[in-house]
C-alpha cells in the first residue's frame, strides 16, 4: 500500500514538473501598445501600456506542429525589461540574427531620454545590455514602427518627438547592428509627419509605410491607425486592425490584403471567415510564421469604441494562403499543401530569397529611399489611377533620386 501511495506521489510529481516545465502554466493578461520580435520559433513580447506590465518579457513558442489558439505556450521570462517600456518597437539583428533591438524613449530611470535609447537583448543568454552606439544618436520617439532587413540593419522613421510629444516626425534614421551605428538617412521624397503607421519591408527592399495618423487617406481602403502589417511569403501585405477617429472600422473592412505582386499594386478586402474570428484590435501585434499571421493582445473594439478596459488575451490565426481564420497550425490537420520548412522569416521580414531581398536592399539603401506607396494619400492614389503600368517602380525610382 505504502509503495501504491509512493508511486502515485511519484507520477502527481512527475505530472506537476512535467507541466511546469511545459508552460509554466502561465497565461498573460490581455495589453496593448507591447512590441514585439520573432527569433526562431521564439516570438518575444515587451512592456505593455499599464505600468504593472511594462517590464514583462513574455515569450510565446510558435513551433507550428504544436501551435494552437486554445493552449498556447506562454513563458514569463525572468530577463525583464530594463526600462518601463511601451509605444516602442523591437526588431531583429545581429551578425547571428539572435539579438533584439529595443528603441525606447525611456531611460532605466523611466526619464524620458532626448535621444533614442537602445536596449539590447542577446537571447541566447537572456541578457539585456545597452550598447553604445556611434554616429548621430536620433531623437527619441514614440509610436512608431522601426523595422529591420535580413543583413542587421533596423530602419526608424516617423513617431511622435518623446521630448515634445507634440511634434510628430518624418525622418529616416538607420541603425546598423553590425557596426553599432546610426546613420541619417534622407529626409527628400519623405511620406508625411506620423504615427502609429505600419512599416513592411517587401522582398524587393522596398519599406511599404501604411496609414498612421488622423485621417490619413488609404486609398481604396478605410484610413486608420493602430493597425498592423505583415507580408505573406506569396507578397500579400495583410494588414489587420487599427482605428480611425477612435471608433472601430467597418467590420467589413478588418482585413485587407494588398497584392505587390501585381503593378500597380492591388487592395482586397478580405471577408471575416473560419473557426476563430478575431474583434477589431487596434495596437495590437501580427507576426508572420511560415504562412501564418499571429495575432495577440491589443484593445478590442467594442460598441464601436476602443479602451482600455477591454483588452484581448487570446491569440488569432489567419492561414494567408486562404485568408481563413484558424485554431491550430498542425500543417498535417490544416494544409492543404506541404510547407516549405526552409523559409525562415524574421519578424514581418520574409528571407525566403535572402539572395533577392540583400540585392534588394543593397540597391535601395545607399539612395535611402523610403517609399510611401498608395495610401499615403492622394499621390499614390492618383498615380494609380493615372498611369496603368509600371507605376510602383516609377515612384521607386524618383523617391531613390532625391
Ligand atoms: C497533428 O495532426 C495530426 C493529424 O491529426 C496528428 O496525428 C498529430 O498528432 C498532430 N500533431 C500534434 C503535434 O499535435
Ligand atoms: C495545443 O498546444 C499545446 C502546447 O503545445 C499542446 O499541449 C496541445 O496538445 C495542443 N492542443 C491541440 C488541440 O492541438
Ligand atoms: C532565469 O531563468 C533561467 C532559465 O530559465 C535560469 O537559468 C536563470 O538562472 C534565471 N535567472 C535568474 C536571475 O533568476
Ligand atoms: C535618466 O534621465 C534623467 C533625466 O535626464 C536623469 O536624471 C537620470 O539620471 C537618468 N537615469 C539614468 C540611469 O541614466
Ligand atoms: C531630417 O529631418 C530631421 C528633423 O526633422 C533632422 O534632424 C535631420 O537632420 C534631417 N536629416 C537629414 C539627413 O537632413
Ligand atoms: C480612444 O479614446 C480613449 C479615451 O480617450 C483612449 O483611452 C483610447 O486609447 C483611445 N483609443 C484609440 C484607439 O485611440
Amino acid at each position: 500500500m505504502d509503495s501504491f501511495k509512493n508511486y502515485l506521489f511519484l507520477w502527481l510529481f512527475i505530472i506537476l514538473t512535467w507541466n511546469t516545465a511545459g508552460a509554466d502554466g502561465f497565461t498573460p493578461l490581455g495589453r496593448f501598445r507591447q512590441s514585439s520580435a520573432l527569433v526562431g520559433n521564439k516570438l518575444y513580447f515587451f512592456g505593455s501600456s499599464f505600468i504593472v506590465q511594462s517590464r514583462d518579457n513574455i515569450i510565446l513558442d510558435v513551433t507550428l506542429s504544436t501551435l494552437n489558439t486554445s493552449n498556447p505556450l506562454w513563458f514569463l521570462s525572468n530577463s525583464s525589461v530594463p526600462t518601463n517600456s511601451a509605444f516602442a518597437s523591437a526588431c531583429v539583428g545581429g551578425p547571428y540574427k539572435n539579438m533584439i533591438y529595443l528603441l525606447e524613449h525611456l531611460n532605466t530611470t523611466n526619464d524620458v531620454s532626448n535621444n533614442i535609447i537602445v536596449y539590447a537583448l542577446d537571447t541566447i543568454s537572456g541578457t539585456w545590455s545597452i550598447p553604445i552606439m556611434s554616429g548621430t544618436i536620433p531623437v527619441s520617439r514614440q509610436q512608431f514602427q522601426a523595422i529591420n532587413d535580413a543583413n542587421g540593419k533596423i530602419y526608424m522613421f516617423g513617431g511622435f518627438m518623446s521630448p515634445n510629444s507634440g511634434s510628430v516626425l518624418n525622418d529616416i534614421n538607420i541603425l546598423d547592428t553590425f557596426s553599432l551605428t546610426w546613420i541619417q538617412g534622407s529626409n527628400a521624397s519623405a511620406p508625411t509627419s506620423r504615427a502609429d503607421f505600419s512599416a513592411t519591408l517587401l522582398k524587393n527592399g522596398l519599406i511599404l509605410y501604411l496609414g498612421g495618423g488622423d485621417n490619413i487617406n488609404m486609398a481604396d481602403i478605410d484610413p486608420r491607425s493602430g493597425h498592423t502589417a505583415v507580408l505573406s511569403p506569396d507578397g500579400h501585405v495583410i494588414i489587420y486592425g487599427g482605428s480611425k477617429n477612435n471608433a472601430t472600422l467597418d467590420q467589413s473592412q478588418q482585413i485587407a490584403s494588398l497584392d505587390t505582386t501585381l503593378n500597380p499594386y492591388k487592395w482586397s478586402v478580405k471577408s471575416m471567415i473560419g473557426n476563430n474570428v478575431p474583434p477589431p484590435l487596434v495596437f495590437h501585434s501580427a507576426t508572420i510564421v511560415e504562412n501564418f499571421m499571429i495575432l495577440a493582445f491589443g484593445q478590442k473594439g467594442v460598441n464601436n469604441a476602443f479602451g482600455s478596459n477591454n483588452l484581448n488575451s487570446q491569440l488569432y490565426i489567419l492561414d494567408t494562403r486562404n485568408y481563413v481564420w484558424i485554431t491550430s497550425t498542425n500543417t498535417s490537420t490544416n494544409s492543404p499543401s506541404p510547407q516549405n520548412p526552409s523559409v525562415t522569416q524574421i519578424q514581418t521580414v520574409i528571407a525566403s530569397n535572402s539572395n533577392s531581398l540583400s540585392t534588394g536592399v543593397i540597391v535601395t539603401i545607399p539612395i535611402i529611399s523610403i517609399v510611401l506607396i498608395a495610401i499615403a494619400g492622394f499621390i499614390g492614389y492618383w498615380l494609380f489611377k493615372k498611369n496603368e503600368r509600371d507605376d510602383i517602380v516609377r515612384i521607386a525610382g524618383s523617391k531613390n533620386t532625391g
